[in-house]
């Protein structure tokens, strides 16, 4: 995943930082977005010594001005937008998947792989098929992971979004869903 960019959200707690630990060992640069700060700082610095790169974006995705300014602020420090892994909650869903559908429309058209990722952690089939529906023909993949163990959930992340394209519009499948196993 070298050269693309992925935001987490809830990258303070046990599943987003498995995740983006996964991520950054692939070679995304992630922006890390949590309240707390100082949990940032930390994954920031344990991501930079295995090698990688990453940003601490703090904010409150429940509150809309504060997601749209975390999408901004990873576009600006990064350049794009390639995966977003949702994991923060309900609100933070919403918000942060409309913040982030212009980047991530203009990173999958770019992109050498010619596609982008939109993951949704936990139940949320139906904002996700909704989602999917509104990005046909833009050749962004929308998946749905269950929860589980962070390692299970932050593997099944990653199986989905390294898979290489298989079709000229993968935004024209169903959400993918896959369960973390147990
Ligand atoms: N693990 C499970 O079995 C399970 C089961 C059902 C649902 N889920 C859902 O899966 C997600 C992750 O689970 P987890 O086990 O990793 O939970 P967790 O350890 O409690 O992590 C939740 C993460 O979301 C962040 N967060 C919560 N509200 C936020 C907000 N308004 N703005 C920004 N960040 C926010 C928290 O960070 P800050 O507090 O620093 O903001 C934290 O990093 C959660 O949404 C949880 O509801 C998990």
């Amino acid at each position: 995943m070298k050269g693309t960019v992925a935001l987490v959200t809830g990258a303070s707690g046990g599943i987003g930082v498995a995740t983006a630990r996964r991520l950054a060992s692939l070679g995304a640069a992630v922006a890390l977005v949590a309240r707390r700060r100082d949990r940032l700082d930390e994954l920031v610095a344990t991501i930079a010594a295995d090698g990688g790169t990453a940003l601490a974006v703090q904010a409150d995705v429940a509150n809309r001005n504060e997601a749209v300014s975390a999408v901004e602020r990873t576009v600006a420090s990064f350049g794009r937008l390639d995966t977003v892994v949702n994991n923060a909650g309900e609100k933070g869903l919403l918000y942060v998947t409309h913040a982030a559908l212009l980047p991530v429309v203009r990173a999958a058209a770019d992109s050498p792989r010619r596609v982008a990722d939109l993951v949704n952690i936990g139940p949320t089939i139906a904002f996700s098929d909704a989602i999917r529906r509104q990005l046909v023909g833009q050749n962004v993949r929308v998946s749905v992971v269950g929860c589980g163990s962070p390692d299970d959930v932050a593997a099944a992340v990653l199986r989905l979004v390294s898979r290489e394209p298989n079709g000229a519009n993968p935004s024209d499948e169903r959400p993918q869903r896959a369960a973390a196993p147990r």
